[in-house]
């Protein structure tokens, strides 16, 4: 398993560039299945999930061809022949984002067969709600050995109201209604912008989709769809991450190829911290003095403050003056970070759903353990400012959503190595002669 080393103290300066959303590209490519044609899709980050997606659809019977080269962020889908609709909890258990071939699969192919994903380190995370909007659809679905089994002759447009937000569930369902007989009005759905993403790659195919980035979503069931080149918007969450740690290692950092129109929440709060931030088309430069103050936060649905970016803002809130409360209110389990950040020097303490941490307190590096991709992403932005050498283990989690991480950090002055498990030879015994 490979670890990370990192010693703090450098400030990031440069430029550091933000690569496509992995929460855009993995519905994207989910939505390959639901044409015989081709889908190009550009702006695809080369991270485990993607290589995990790619495993699953060429298990189903699919072409993908991941590139190489000067191409090595296009990928080109093409679901002509879908041999076996089945996700298998090998790689379910691996990625829970698998189960968003299940309403492409049905509507497609009439059936489909999903591993159900199991638990999670962040919270239960059940699909009811993806199953329960397809039943409504008029597929039949059952529940055996641990996998959903699903079955339409053709689904039919019905109106649909989330009883929670849901992305992937509002991004499931916007799949399978694609391919229905009839008009879908979705209501209570996730306005992230990876949804609209993912509706702006589904009209280039010849779906008719309206108010997709809005609470409701209609759409109007075509017979078949086409191929369709599409370019994947840039990840909001990496960039708030490489803003946190510009602000964090007293750098000037400019966050290059993103969209700060996505990042209006994030930006918000880190102004009122005291984070100086300027943006300028698509790219924000971020440049800091240390002299944070605390602000109490509250995770929410797009557009509010992103659970994806509470772990990382938590680093912050260590080194801002005063107490901040930091509530999640997306998964329940969302605070493995917490204990790992005490342990480099912060003071947090954790009652249910919130934090209060005190700040300002130094960090000094420590042996660490990451968790999840985001928690794993803010030990590396406390490492950053921590006295010493932290070892962060467990780092195939950040592998799964980040892009090179550490060469990008390297190339804006951070001093990180990536180290592989290093076993100690078995060293033969010695011959021993009379
Ligand atoms: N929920 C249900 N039933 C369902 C679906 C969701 O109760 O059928 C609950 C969940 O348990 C959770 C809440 O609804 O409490 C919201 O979950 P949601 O379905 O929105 O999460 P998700 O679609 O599984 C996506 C991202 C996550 C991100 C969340 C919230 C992808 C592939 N994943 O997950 O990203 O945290 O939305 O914004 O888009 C990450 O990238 O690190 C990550 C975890």
């Amino acid at each position: 398993m490979d670890k990370f080393v990192i010693r703090g103290g450098n400030p990031l300066l440069g430029t550091v560039r933000v690569s496509g959303a992995k929460n855009a590209a993995l519905p994207a490519m989910a939505a390959a299945l639901l044409t015989e044609e081709p889908v190009i899709l550009e702006n695809i980050p080369q991270v485990r999930d993607i290589e995990t997606t790619r495993k699953l659809l060429a298990a189903m019977g699919a072409d993908v061809e991941l590139g190489y080269g000067r191409a090595h962020h296009r990928t080109t889908i093409c679901c002509r022949n879908l041999a076996s609709p089945e996700a298998s909890y090998e790689l379910v258990k691996t990625m829970r984002a698998s189960t968003l071939v299940l309403g492409p699969l049905l509507a497609r192919c009439g059936r489909a067969r999903v591993s159900l994903p199991g638990g999670c380190a962040i919270g239960a995370r059940p699909i009811d709600l993806h199953i329960k909007g397809l039943e409504k659809l008029g597929a039949t679905i059952t529940q055996e050995h641990g996998y959903v089994e699903a079955s339409a002759k053709r689904l039919r447009g019905a109106e649909i109201v989330f009883d929670k937000i849901t992305v992937t569930g509002t991004e499931d369902l916007l799949m399978a209604a694609t391919l229905a007989d009839g008009e879908t009005l979705l209501r209570n759905c996730a306005r992230e912008p990876e949804v609209a993403d993912l509706a702006g790659l589904l009209n280039k195919m010849g779906a008719r989709i309206e108010g997709a980035g809005t609470s409701t979503i209609r759409v109007r069931g075509v017979s078949a769809l086409s191929g369709a080149k599409h370019r994947i918007i840039p990840d909001r969450i990496e960039a708030g991450t490489f803003i946190i740690a510009g602000a964090l290692t007293g750098g000037d950092l400019n966050v290059a190829g993103c969209e700060p129109r996505h990042l209006d929440s994030i930006l918000q709060k880190l102004t009122e911290v005291g984070v100086k931030i300027a943006h300028n088309g698509d790219s924000v430069r971020v440049f800091g003095d240390g002299d944070w103050k605390a602000s109490d936060m509250v995770t929410e649905e797009y557009p509010g403050f992103p659970t994806d970016m509470q772990a990382q803002y938590m680093v912050l809130a260590t080194q801002a003056k005063g107490s901040s409360v930091i509530t999640e209110n997306i998964f329940e389990n969302r605070f493995m970070h917490a204990l790992e950040l005490v342990r480099m020097g912060a003071s947090i303490k954790v009652e249910g759903h919130r934090a209060l941490v005190r700040g300002k307190t130094p960090l000094s590096a420590a042996a660490v353990l990451a968790s999840d991709l985001r928690a794993s992403a803010s030990l590396v932005i406390a490492a950053l400012v921590a006295d010493g050498e932290t070892i962060i283990d467990r780092v195939y989690h950040i592998d799964r959503g980040y892009e090179h991480i550490e060469e990008k950090l390297r190339g804006v002055g951070a001093q990180i190595r990536r180290i592989g498990e290093m076993l100690p030879k078995k060293v033969a015994a010695p011959l021993v002669r009379a």
